[in-house]
């Protein structure tokens, strides 16, 4: 039976912390009906350096949160990192629709003219087998450097987009590329795409900067008309913001990232 009020009901949007937010954006941009419940699981954050029985448990009881505190209609994994190590286990666990985010390679690998693509991801994406069939299936015949970077997200984390920190890691991380013949970045990790201007600034503008955030909102919105979820209410949807951190800290993170005010609660989950 269709439940006519589910499509009042918001959509989970869930990453380790302030990432998922640059997934946030499309989604907003591309569905701007829609009501959101952003939480950011800071009191896990890195999830990058956990093993995939953690990220499944932590991946179930993020989705039970939602579930049963914002009754959502669908749920959207803003994280690469628990995408490809949970979203299969967690599809077979629930009947909701789930969209996951998983790094932009088949997009690197249309673009790429020289033949070289770069991903750069947390340690867990880049050693996962999700990755690994990416790869397999889109780059064939390509060259691949998969690069696991460490402490890159915890620098978003803390606001810092351009700090000598982050200079410095990205110009170890994005070393072997600046020596390649790379034409394609991906951003396989949804912090990275808010450290695009640093990473332009040591790799220059010849190599494009692809991550998969307009497709996930895309994406969304096809999977909201397929399960005839889409909310037809003509006013501006709400967005709701929560983490399992401190709230002081990811507000005042996430209103520099957003440009915008924003103000979120703590929760237990
Ligand atoms: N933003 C996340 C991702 O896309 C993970 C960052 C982390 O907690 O390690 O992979």
């Amino acid at each position: 039976m269709l439940d006519i009020n589910k499509k009042e009901q918001p959509i989970g949007v869930f990453d380790s912390g302030v990432g998922g937010l640059s997934v946030l954006i499309e989604l907003k941009r591309l569905l701007p009906n829609e009501n959101f419940v952003f939480l950011a699981d800071q009191k896990q954050v890195p999830y990058g350096e956990k093993s995939k029985r953690k990220l499944v448990a932590l991946a179930k009881r993020v989705t039970n949160y939602f579930i049963n505190n914002h009754n959502i209609k669908m749920m959207v994994v803003a994280c690469n990192t628990s995408t490809c190590s949970s979203v299969d286990e967690i599809r077979k666990l629930y009947t909701l629709p789930i969209v996951g985010t998983v790094p932009a390679i088949k997009v690197a690998m249309e673009k790429t003219k020289s033949g070289t693509v770069a991903i750069i991801s947390t340690p867990s994406t880049s050693k996962s087998e999700t990755l690994r069939k990416l790869i397999k299936k889109y780059g064939l015949g390509k060259n691949v450097l998969n690069i696991g970077c460490k402490n890159l997200e915890d620098a978003v984390e803390e606001g810092e987009l351009s700090s000598p920190k982050v200079k410095h890691l990205l110009a170890k991380y994005l070393k072997r590329v600046k020596n390649s013949n790379t034409d394609c970045l991906v951003l396989g990790c949804t912090h990275y795409p808010f450290l695009k201007g640093a990473i332009r600034k040591i790799l220059g503008s010849n190599v494009k900067l692809i991550d998969g955030n307009k497709a996930i909102a895309r994406q969304t919105g096809n999977l909201l008309a397929n399960n005839f979820l889409e909310n037809n209410q003509r006013k501006q949807g709400k967005t709701l913001y929560f983490t399992t951190g401190n709230p002081e800290k990811f507000s005042k993170v996430a209103s520099k990232l957003l440009k915008t005010y924003i103000k979120a609660k703590q929760v237990k989950i």
